[in-house]
């Protein structure tokens, strides 16, 4: 039977319009590794969906002054246009904000009370006087204790991504009205016992392989740190209902709620999902920005692993640093950034998956520009991939029509050379390098063309050596079979065109080695050029744009 993959992409919240840091940061690699493990015959579930609770909801359909369930409607409409449009091949994108949800929220938290892992606390928490409220999360703007930051949430910094209590906060004061005065008052909580989770999470941290060093890194911070029991309960309304009595009017903390989303989401999406989750030996994939690492590395493997019922804990958590966008941060409201809702306008969706896995922030925080863009997708989409293709078939329509001309055997020492790279992209996507995989395929392509350049088919026509030209010319069809199946996981659309240059006969199943799959004589078509260079007047004209609008 074939090994069971579980993949997962952080669940972002619909407060917003998707942008390229949520592509790079959790979409683009989680699809591209999902892909490639279902061309290797691997047992996939791939799992993503909104993160639907938590005050950024309620905060961002006040401002829009409308209900909270119509807010979110609205945004995760526009998140489902992402996925569809990049070609996000989720087994669901689900949503949190649903009965199952619940149910299994409610089960849970039962059964970590049942253990004793739960208790009752009270503790002092910011109370915004005008508003007559208690401050959770991001209700509450602060100084960040940890690191200095002026506009801390209640429950994280985004500066420095630690998570934080409400009650951390140096000089607390409301998001919503800065003016009324904030006064700590007493208030009771249902408090996960996460101290007790110490040695044992220390002891499963230890026992993970393949995760990113600054991962490991925050990870093993808050170890040191010490552990402390969190609370996950908050006065709010919207959120899943607290099922204890005495605690009827609060919600779920959204972090307690939201991890368990991806196994809510697989058992709306298909009934076998124990088979996963339940399941030692399946191997379990995160994909997540840095700021979400602490929730993945602590906080949901500790509730995982309190409850002793055999949940699936993550076995690699890839978490990406930040990406920029002409060197500041990504953001919506000082419009500095490329959303998805008009990135289509400015270049098809494989562009944006090519040239973002190839920026991948995988060592360090990483700026994005449109010139970058620009130049990834002219030298390699436009120039290696997309010219060589049409080369070859114009080429040979002219010289031999439209079937693939005679091969006279596999050039070994061309072959040598690709088994080495294929070797080399297959071990790279298995270990999630994103940037060294694109790599490796760029130099699949490279080699093809140096192979064309050196034998030079058009030389050998003219020569009159028809043979010879045909035998170079077969062994570049059996090439561009090969872009097909290696460049399916990263650009699925133009990998089903090249599929499609001959009738669709070949399948994307992903090759342990270069083989000649083109027989002599198959038919073939010149397909459209797979790509168009884009001009520099489109560089200046998107990032004045976005200067000026
Ligand atoms: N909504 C969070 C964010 O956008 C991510 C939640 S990931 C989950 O940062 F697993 F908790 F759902
Ligand atoms: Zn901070």
């Amino acid at each position: 039977m074939a090994k069971k993959y579980l993949i997962t992409s952080a669940l972002p919240y619909v407060n917003n319009i998707l942008h390229i840091g949520h592509l790079i940061g959790c979409l683009l690699p989680s699809d591209v590794y999902a892909r490639f493990c279902r061309a290797m015959g691997r047992d996939v579930l791939y799992i993503g969906g909104s993160d639907e609770h938590g005050t950024p909801s309620e905060i961002g359909a006040a401002r829009e002054g409308i209900s909270i369930e119509e807010y979110v409607d609205k945004y995760r409409a526009k998140h489902l246009d992402a996925v569809r449009d990049f070609k996000l091949s989720f087994d669901l994108y689900g949503r949190t904000h649903t009965k199952l949800h619940e149910k299994l929220i409610h089960e849970l938290f039962n059964r970590l009370d049942s253990l004793g892992m739960i208790e009752e606390k009270t503790s002092r928490q910011p109370y915004s006087v005008n508003e007559k409220k208690f401050l959770a999360d991001r209700y509450v703007i602060g100084t960040c204790p940890k690191c200095g930051y002026e506009r801390a949430y209640g429950n994280e910094c985004e500066k420095c991504g630690a998570s934080l209590d409400p009650d951390e906060l140096i000089n607390p004061h409301s998001a919503v009205d800065p003016t009324s005065p904030v006064e700590m008052r007493e208030t009771k909580h249902l408090y996960f016992k996460l101290s007790k989770m110490q040695d044992k999470l220390r002891a499963w941290i230890n026992s993970r392989v393949g995760w990113p060093k600054t991962a490991i890194k925050i990870a093993n911070k808050w170890l040191d740190e010490g552990l402390r029991d969190n609370p996950i309960t908050r006065d709010l309304k919207w959120g899943i209902p607290v099922n204890k009595p005495g605690f009827e009017d609060k919600v779920f903390y959204v972090w307690f709620d939201a991890p368990w989303g991806y196994v809510s989401i697989s058992q709306a999406a298909t009934d076998d999902w124990a088979s996963w989750w339940k399941n030692p030996d399946c191997h379990y994939t995160e994909f997540m920005g840095k700021d979400n690492v602490s929730f993945h590395s602590v906080f949901f493997p500790a509730y995982e692993l309190a409850m002793n019922d055999g949940w699936k804990t993550v076995d690699v958590l890839k978490g990406f640093n930040f990406l920029n966008f002409n060197g500041a941060k990504v953001s919506k409201s000082a419009n500095n950034g490329i959303f998805l809702d008009e990135a289509l306008d400015i270049a098809p969706a494989d562009c944006w998956r090519y040239a973002l896995i190839a920026s991948t922030p995988e060592t360090d925080d990483t700026d994005f520009t449109m010139t970058r863009f620009t130049e990834i997708v002219n030298k390699d989409l436009n120039g290696l991939l997309g010219n060589f293709v049409s080369r070859v078939c114009k080429l040979t329509d002219k010289n031999f029509g439209l079937n693939v001309p005679k091969s006279n055997g596999t050039d070994s020492a061309l072959a040598a050379r690709l088994d080495e790279k294929i070797a080399e992209l297959t071990s790279m996507l298995d270990a999630c390098e994103f940037r060294k995989s694109i790599a490796a395929l760029r130099e699949i392509y490279g080699i093809a063309n140096e192979y064309m350049t050196a034998r030079e088919p058009w030389a050998l026509v003219k020569n009159g050596d028809t043979d010879g030209a045909a035998a170079v010319l077969n062994e570049c069809f059996q090439m561009i079979d090969l872009f097909a199946r290696v460049s399916a996981p990263f650009i699925p659309d133009t990998a089903e065109k090249i599929k499609n240059i001959f009738g669709g006969n070949h399948d994307l199943s992903w090759p342990t080695k270069y083989e000649h799959r083109i027989a002599d004589g198959e038919k073939f078509i010149v397909p459209e050029n797979l790509f168009t260079r884009i001009e520099d007047t489109l560089v200046t004209k998107t990032t004045n744009d976005n200067v000026t609008k």
